[in-house]
């Protein structure tokens, strides 16, 4: 097996070196051109091909740069809000406030963690949810009245699609 991969390269090799002998110099130093400006690019772009692509590179400012791109924006963060405010309304129905209140909880982290990152949400962040609708629906929960509770789901819900009108995304729209 070893021994046909040998081969094989070799025979590349020859094709190759046969190939660029007969070409125009023109043609070779195009060749050329085209290859470094390829390792010039590949330098730019700093990411590894091995698994280890963070410590592979050298500048460390890279990596924290690389890692901040990983981490996203707002959008991650409600993805997260939205798969915990389906699990919210899934606890409700099943009257495990206990549960829709672990769900809220990691809401409130997530939001705060998405402003983090995107600090011109902050202020729509405080002001639709963490400082009303959040509150109000952390205080009905631990009342375990099912009108109230109702209620502030409701409330909390209309406040999801206030924030999002008033961001420019009034298209994504929460039932
Ligand atoms: C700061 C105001 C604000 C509040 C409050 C808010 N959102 Fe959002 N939401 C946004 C913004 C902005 C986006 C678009 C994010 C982006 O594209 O970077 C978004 C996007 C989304 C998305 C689409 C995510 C995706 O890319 O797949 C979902 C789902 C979502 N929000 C659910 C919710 C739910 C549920 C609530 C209420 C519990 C909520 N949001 C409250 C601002 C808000």
């Amino acid at each position: 097996m070893l021994f046909i991969h040998i081969l094989f390269i070799y025979r590349m090799y020859y094709v190759v070196i046969k190939s660029l002998n007969r070409m125009e110099v023109n043609v070779k130093k195009l060749l050329i051109l085209i290859f470094l400006s390829n390792a010039v690019l590949a330098m730019q772009n700093n990411y590894s091909t091995s698994s280890q692509w963070l410590m592979d590179m050298d500048v460390v400012d890279d990596r924290f740069r690389a890692i901040q791109k990983q981490f996203r924006g707002f959008d991650t963060a409600m993805m997260e809000v939205g798969y915990r405010y389906e699990a919210i309304k899934k606890a409700l129905f099943l009257h495990n406030y206990e549960l829709a209140s672990y769900h809220l909880q990691k809401v409130q982290v997530a939001i705060e963690n998405g402003y983090i990152r995107r600090p011109a949400r902050k202020e729509a962040s405080q002001n639709y949810f963490l400082n009303t609708t959040f509150k109000e629906l952390q205080k009905a929960l631990e009342t375990k009245d099912d009108t109230l509770v109702t209620h502030s789901f409701d409330n909390l819900k209309n406040s999801c699609n206030a924030c999002h009108i008033n961001q420019n995304v009034g298209f994504i729209v929460i039932e």
